[in-house]
């Protein structure tokens, strides 16, 4: 029973016209590198971790042919939710309908094989940026906002960074006290790649969580280490891209 972990899938199965391989050729054929890489390396038995950015639905039921998709890949799959995944719908309504080989993360946690799960979205944080780490590559679907749409997403930001945080915090109250490891799902980086104090870090040394595993960040520069240990918390960056589609094996 082996733990793996692989974020920001981007599959497209219900809407083909935003496929990633507008991105370029790292992307092409990209749902195909990644069934073939978690076949040759997930067992039935495993748990894969999958910190958000799963498709490009608007809808759950738009989703479902992604979520079928993955439901045949092995394992059993741990889900939380990325700033993409507009699907996303009330939990009830979910797990009424969701495969058990799928499970969710919102505000709770999960217990697999003594292992306590828990995490939160997170959100773009003015405590730390990547710019530096990051080839920037043009957005098909990007546009340029004004100087006031531009301020009015800074307040915005903050607001859902602070209430992200509340979840965090909500999702490991209630992480499992008798598992012997314990692991956290953010979608965005809860650290600057310095690794130096911050808000999300503090709630995740606060609860003694083993390993952090996130994703978001895509094209980054690969000639660097990232991120790594800091105050007891293990950081590991899990986007596909970064991590050639294949699940990184976590050690726990
Ligand atoms: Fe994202």
């Amino acid at each position: 029973m082996s733990l793996w972990a692989l974020a920001d899938l981007h599959l497209s199965f219900s809407v083909p016209e935003k496929s990633m391989e507008l991105f370029g050729p790292l992307w092409k054929g990209y749902a195909q590198k990644i069934e073939r890489n978690w076949k040759a390396h997930v067992q039935a038995d495993d748990l894969v971790l999958i910190a958000g950015d799963i498709c490009w639905a608007v809808r759950f039921e738009e989703a479902l042919v992604d979520l079928a998709w993955i439901d045949a890949l092995p394992g059993t799959k741990a889900l939380i939710r990325g700033n993409h995944d507009y699907w996303w719908d009330s939990k009830k309504k979910m797990r009424s309908v969701l495969p058990p080989s799928i499970r969710i993360i919102d505000k709770d946690a999960l217990l697999w094989n003594g292992i306590a799960i828990g995490g939160a979205r997170l959100w773009d944080s003015e405590e730390y940026h990547f710019d530096e780490l990051i080839h920037f590559q043009e957005n098909p679907h990007a546009r340029v906002r004004t100087l006031e749409e531009r301020e009015q997403k800074k307040e915005r930001d903050e607001r859902l960074f602070n209430r992200e945080l509340d979840r965090l915090r909500l999702s490991l109250q209630q992480l499992d006290r008798t598992a012997k490891r314990r692991i956290a799902l953010t979608h965005y980086p809860p650290i600057g790649n310095d690794l130096k104090p911050s808000l999300a870090a503090g709630i995740l040394e606060e609860f003694r969580i083993d390993v952090c595993l996130f994703g978001h960040l895509h094209n980054l520069k690969k000639e660097m280490p990232l991120f790594g240990e800091a105050r007891g918390v293990r950081y590991a960056l899990t986007s596909c891209d970064y991590l050639d589609f294949t699940p990184l094996k976590i050690k726990i």
